[in-house]
C-alpha cells in the first residue's frame, strides 16, 4: 500500500468516460481533490455531476479513464484501450474509503435512527454491536441528534433525516465524503442544519467533494470549485477566485443565473 503522503491526492480521476446509450454524458472529465479538500462541484442540470460522482465509488462503472483512491488504482485503462477494474475485493476497499450522502437521504425506513448507523459498521466492517453503538452514539451527538436514537425516520424532518444520513456515512469511518445535492430536497429553513454540520466536517479537514447548488456554501467553505457543463469539466479553480472570476463564459452565464 502507498504511504499516505498529503500529496497523493484522495480522488484522481482522469479521463473518465461514460455512456448511456448514445448519450456521451462524461466526455473525458478529470479532476482532483487533495487530503483535506473541499471541492464544489457545480453545474447545469445533466452535465453529469451525478454520474461522475457516482463512478467514484463504483455506482456507475466507466467505459474510459482511470480513478485512484488515495494513491490506489481502482480503474485504468489498458493500452489497448480496455477499461479494467481491480479486482472486486480490493475495489470494495477503495470504495469503502468513500462514504456517499444522497439528495433523498436513502435511509432504511424499517430501522430505527440508531440501527441505521449500526447496520453497515456491523455487517460490512464487522464491528461488535457494543462498538457498533459506541459509534452511533457519539456521531448522533455530533450531528446534534441523540434524542432521536430511537425514532424511525418517517418522524423526522428532511433536515433531521439529511443529518442521520451525514451520520451513517461517517459511521464507516470514511476518508472522503461525496455529497450529492445533499440540500436540495429541503425547506430552505431546514438547509442551514445540514450546511452547518458540513461545515463542521471542513473544519475537521475531512475530504468532501460537494454536488451542490448553494453558491453560499461553494463561497464560504470550499477550497475549490469544479465547474461542468455538457459531460465536460470546464473550469477548476480555488473558490475565491472562481467567484472573483469564474475564468470561462459558460461558467459565468451559470454564475449570473444562480447568483
Ligand atoms: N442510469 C442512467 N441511464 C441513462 N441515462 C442516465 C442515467 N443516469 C444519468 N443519465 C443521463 O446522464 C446525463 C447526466 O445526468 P446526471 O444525473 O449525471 O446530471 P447532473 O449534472 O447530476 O444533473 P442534476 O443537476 O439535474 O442532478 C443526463 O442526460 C441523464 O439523463
Ligand atoms: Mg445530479
Amino acid at each position: 500500500m502507498p504511504a499516505m503522503t498529503p500529496d497523493v491526492p484522495m480522488i484522481a480521476a482522469a479521463q473518465l468516460k461514460k455512456r448511456f446509450g448514445s448519450n456521451e454524458v462524461l466526455r473525458g472529465v478529470s479532476l482532483s481533490v487533495a487530503h483535506g479538500e473541499v471541492v464544489a462541484l457545480i453545474g447545469p442540470s445533466g452535465s453529469g455531476k451525478s454520474t461522475f460522482l457516482r463512478c467514484l465509488n463504483q455506482l456507475e462503472t466507466i467505459d474510459a479513464g482511470e480513478i485512484r483512491i488515495a494513491g490506489e488504482l481502482l480503474v485504468g485503462t489498458d493500452a489497448q484501450g480496455q477499461c479494467r477494474y481491480a479486482p472486486e475485493a480490493e475495489a470494495r476497499r477503495l470504495c469503502r474509503k468513500s462514504g456517499m450522502v444522497f439528495q433523498h437521504f436513502n435511509l432504511f425506513p424499517h430501522l430505527t435512527v440508531l440501527e441505521n448507523l449500526i447496520e453497515a459498521p456491523m455487517v460490512v466492517a464487522g464491528l461488535a454491536r457494543a462498538e457498533a453503538l459506541q459509534r452511533a452514539e457519539r456521531l448522533l451527538a455530533k450531528v446534534g441528534l441523540s434524542a432521536k436514537r430511537d425514532s424511525y425516520p418517517a418522524r423526522l424532518s428532511g433536515g433531521q433525516k439529511q443529518r442521520v444520513a451525514i451520520a451513517r456515512a461517517l459511521a464507516m469511518e470514511p476518508e472522503i465524503m461525496l455529497f450529492d445535492e445533499p440540500t436540495s430536497a429541503l425547506d430552505p429553513e431546514l438547509t442551514g442544519e445540514v450546511l452547518r454540520t458540513m461545515r463542521e466536517l471542513a473544519d475537521e479537514r475531512m475530504t468532501m467533494l460537494v454536488v451542490t447548488h448553494e453558491m453560499g456554501f461553494a463561497r464560504e467553505v470550499a477550497h475549490t470549485v469544479a465547474f461542468m457543463d455538457e459531460g465536460e469539466l470546464v473550469v477548476q479553480r480555488a473558490a475565491r477566485e472562481f467567484f472573483a472570476d469564474p475564468g470561462h463564459e459558460r461558467a459565468q452565464a451559470f454564475l449570473d443565473h444562480m447568483l
